[in-house]
């Protein structure tokens, strides 16, 4: 038998070391110490580490770089050097599938990015586009460590590459749980989704009291870049939570509709929804009369699995209806005109919104189905002056450069640019449905009337105009106002029963489980921005 090698460090010094390594750990984890996280939860709030716990799987966190301290030497700073620098950074779990994460904690110098926690940021950054994994940031800070000066928006500027870099990638989310200001605000801008927290929560590149001195205007945190003027009037973000655990639960749903990297399809969903149900309450879904509306999200949590539907930009440009839901177990992302809102009418808002979303589902391999109601542009100086133009031809881009599975249902109105725009057959998309309600024509029957026949309706005496109108207009409808003249060209595949919508895009969507698609070879395209 072999003697017992000896240590090559003294058994005290081990000890030493052990306990070294339980100080450093409780210094790590005690944070800014029991009164700033007593005072963050009485605002409501959890602490960095808190949250973590609620995000990921249980006893999955695998924190990274607990030991790293600050090296700053000005304001006094050399004295307070706590481990770990307030910022929570790690790798773990959701539904059993890696992601990385940091939280910013606001006990630790307001949760400020000092130079050596940017680098922490960066270090799991590396190494989620490395293995191909999504990174969840929990932002809650007030922004560039002034004592560091320069080197503090280094920081930044590393980490807001980075995020460019990986667009497209991996998914990057970005939760935004207290402040989020100047030029911080950047970095959750360029990740792919931004949650807010309501009423703890805001985001501005510049607060309230700068803009007083400078343009004299009085207004609160919470009216400049609260949750909701994020989530309904900016379109900064898309999604708003009670309070923080919501906040967790709803980013553990939409990991479970992304693949983990561009490389990766989705993962598939259990269900036990037929993929043959038939839902015959669509077959009267569409009102009678054309200018009647009906909420489209009736037809969306009815052809899905389960009915549920995960939707993404709720409060925002609400005659676009944007989200995630699953057919046959297989994620989908779904954008559809809500012709409860503005008539589903197209604008600037609802052009950029679904863009974005398209270009987020291409990227991640994530079929699009498409449901269509839609009466044009919004006509208007305010749109045209806004620059309607380059935006809608935002979401015509975004549609036509996308290779995943497309799929279109057109259920009433697919009228002039419009038509072309929401998934056309012509920008390759591979089926597209009509509803026998469908209209498909340069416009509707009343304004192409008015000006088809502006002579022949001028030419008869005032008293028998109306009714000469109403003959034309009936005779447009049944020659154009139909979803036949497309289908006779094939550029509608199949005018179908609505009850069987759910049925026909699933099959549709198993005969595209492997499309190839690609675009020429080029540096990037120029999507009119
Ligand atoms: C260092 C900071 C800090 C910061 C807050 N603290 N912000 N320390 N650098 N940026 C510290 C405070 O000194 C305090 O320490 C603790 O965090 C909590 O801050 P309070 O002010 O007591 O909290 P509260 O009243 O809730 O106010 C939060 C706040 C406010 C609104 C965020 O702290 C604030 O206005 N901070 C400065 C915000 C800012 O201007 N940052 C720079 C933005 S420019 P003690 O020890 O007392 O607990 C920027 C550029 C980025 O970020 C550019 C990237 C390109």
């Amino acid at each position: 038998m072999s003697e017992p090698k000896p240590s090559l460090i003294p058994e005290a010094s081990h000890g030493d070391r052990m306990e070294e390594l339980r100080r450093i750990s409780e210094e790590a984890q005690a944070g800014g110490g029991p009164e700033r996280r007593e005072r963050e939860h009485q605002a409501g709030k959890l602490t960095a580490r808190e949250r973590i716990h609620l995000l990921l799987d249980e006893g999955t966190f695998e924190e990274l770089d607990k030991f790293v301290r600050h090296r700053c030497v000005d304001f006094g700073m050399q004295e307070q050097r706590p481990a770990g620098d307030g910022f929570v950074t790690g790798f773990g779990r959701i539904d059993g599938r890696l992601v990385y994460v940091f939280a910013q904690d606001f006990t630790v110098f307001g949760g400020s990015l000092s130079e050596t926690n940017a680098q922490k940021i960066c270090k799991i950054m590396d190494l989620a586009m490395r293995s191909g994994a999504p990174v969840i940031g929990l932002n809650d800070s007030g922004g560039a460590r002034i004592q560091e000066g320069v080197a503090s928006l280094a920081g930044y500027a590393d980490i807001f590459l980075r995020n460019t870099l990986a667009s497209g990638v991996i998914p990057q989310i970005s939760a935004i749980m207290g402040p989020c200001a100047g030029g911080a605000v950047y970095s959750p801008a360029i990740t792919d989704f931004i949650f807010m927290t309501r009423d703890t929560s805001y985001m501005f590149v510049t607060g309230p009291d700068v803009i007083k001195t400078v343009t004299h205007e009085e207004v609160t945190k919470q009216e400049l870049g609260g949750a909701m003027t994020h989530n309904a009037t900016s379109g900064v973000a898309h999604f708003v939570s009670r309070d923080d655990a919501d906040c967790l639960a709803m980013i553990r749903e939409l990991m479970s509709f992304l693949p983990s990297n561009n490389l990766e399809d989705p993962p598939r969903r259990a269900t036990s929804d037929s993929p043959a149900r038939r839902d015959g309450s669509l077959n009267s879904l569409v009102p009678a009369d054309p200018q009647k509306p009906y909420d489209m999200k009736d037809a969306i949590h009815s052809v899905v699995d389960d009915g549920f539907f995960f939707e993404v930009h709720e409060h925002y440009a609400k005659n676009l209806v944007v989200g995630f839901a699953s057919l046959d177990g297989r994620p989908i992302g779904i954008v559809a005109n809500q012709p409860a809102f503005l008539a589903g009418v197209l604008d600037i808002n609802a052009s950029v919104k679904g863009a974005r979303f398209v270009r987020f589902c291409d990227a991640f391999n994530i079929p699009l189905v498409t449901f269509e109601d839609v009466p044009g542009f919004l006509p208007g100086t305010q749109q045209e002056f806004g620059g309607i133009i380059k935006h809608g031809a935002k979401l015509l881009f975004a549609f036509a450069e996308a290779t995943v599975p497309k799929i279109t249902v057109i259920t009433r109105k697919a009228y002039g640019g419009a038509y072309c725009v929401m998934a056309s057959k012509h920008i390759r998309t591979d089926a597209n449905f009509a509803w026998p309600s469908a209209e498909i024509a340069v416009m509707g029957p009343e304004s192409a009337v008015n000006i088809v026949h502006k002579r022949d309706l001028d030419k008869v005496p005032e008293s028998d105009r109306e009714k000469l109108r109403q003959e034309k207009i009936a005779e447009f409808r049944d020659r154009f106002a139909n979803p036949f003249v497309a289908a006779e060209r094939g550029y509608i595949d199949a005018v179908i029963e609505p009850a069987d919508t759910r049925a026909r895009i699933i099959t549709a969507l198993r005969a595209l489980e492997n499309k190839k698609d690609t675009n020429p070879r080029k540096k990037h395209g120029n999507i009119p921005l």
